[in-house]
């Protein structure tokens, strides 16, 4: 398999024909010149690893949502090489800003160039350091309810287990109308089949993952919604 094809694969939709349909006739044709280019190095740099950027259909959905909600504060946990941080540095107003958190320099710095490139860095406060750790910082230094200025929307592409605890973080530090992102919310599938049929890769996060459709599910301080794009977003609509 060619290192790009994995890339055809990166879905949850069933069929491979459809993916690349939609990849070759609207994805492809419509992505940003330095989104194609942060794929290509870190196709080259990372090889498999590469298939954590979100796919470019879902970069281009994140794109038009943004768009749509016009933030001007938000957040991403979880950067690697910076596709999405790019989609979404790309999609907001030119007085946005973006605070991205990441453990790994070296990925973010491996798309930085690019970011330059794209005209789009005055944008990024990116945080080298655990998420966990930042959001609690936030909290304790006048976050929340004690005067910070609250995001209007947040991405979270990290650590899956963790996922649960970011959320009760991000239901302080998002503001009431404003929206939280989860990605791969599908994992690969794997959710909707027994334990043993999943791939024992998928088997830690699949849990993480369940855990995490059942609570949002049943928290009414949100509104929610499924996508079935990439390997599955939800959509968290703060209301209370
Ligand atoms: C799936 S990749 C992010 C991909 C990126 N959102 C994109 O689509 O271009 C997940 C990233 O989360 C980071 N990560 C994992 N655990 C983390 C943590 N506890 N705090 C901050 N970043 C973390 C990893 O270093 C990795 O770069």
């Amino acid at each position: 398999m060619e290192n790009t094809d994995v890339h055809r694969k990166c879905t949850i939709l069933q069929s491979e024909a459809l993916q690349e349909y939609i990849l070759e006739t609207s994805a492809y044709p419509r992505e940003h010149e330095q989104l194609k280019e942060i794929r290509e190095v870190t196709i080259q740099k990372y090889g498999f690893r590469s298939t954590m950027l979100v796919p470019a259909d879902e970069g281009q959905f994140l794109s038009m949502l943004l768009k749509i909600i016009n933030p001007k504060k938000t957040l991403e946990l979880g950067v690697f090489t910076g596709y999405s941080l790019l989609a979404t540095a790309l999609a907001l107003p030119d007085d946005g800003k973006i605070t991205a958190i990441d453990t790994d320099r070296e990925a973010y710095e491996t798309g930085l160039p690019l970011i330059r490139k794209a005209g789009v860095e005055h944008k990024i406060n990116f945080i080298n350091s655990n998420a966990t750790s930042v959001l609690d910082e936030m909290l304790t230094k006048g976050g929340g309810e004690h005067g910070m200025e609250l995001f209007d929307f947040a991405f979270v592409d990290a650590d899956k287990p963790n996922y649960i605890h970011y959320h009760e973080r991000l239901m302080k530090l998002v503001k009431i109308g404003g929206v939280i992102a989860y990605d791969n919310t599908l994992w690969h599938g794997s959710v909707a089949v027994d334990e043993e049929e999943a791939p024992e890769i998928f088997r830690d996060g699949r849990r993480a993952i369940m855990d995490l459709n059942t609570y949002l599910a049943s928290d009414l301080r949100i509104e929610m919604s499924q996508i079935s794009i990439g390997d599955g977003i939800t959509l968290c609509r703060r209301i209370r």
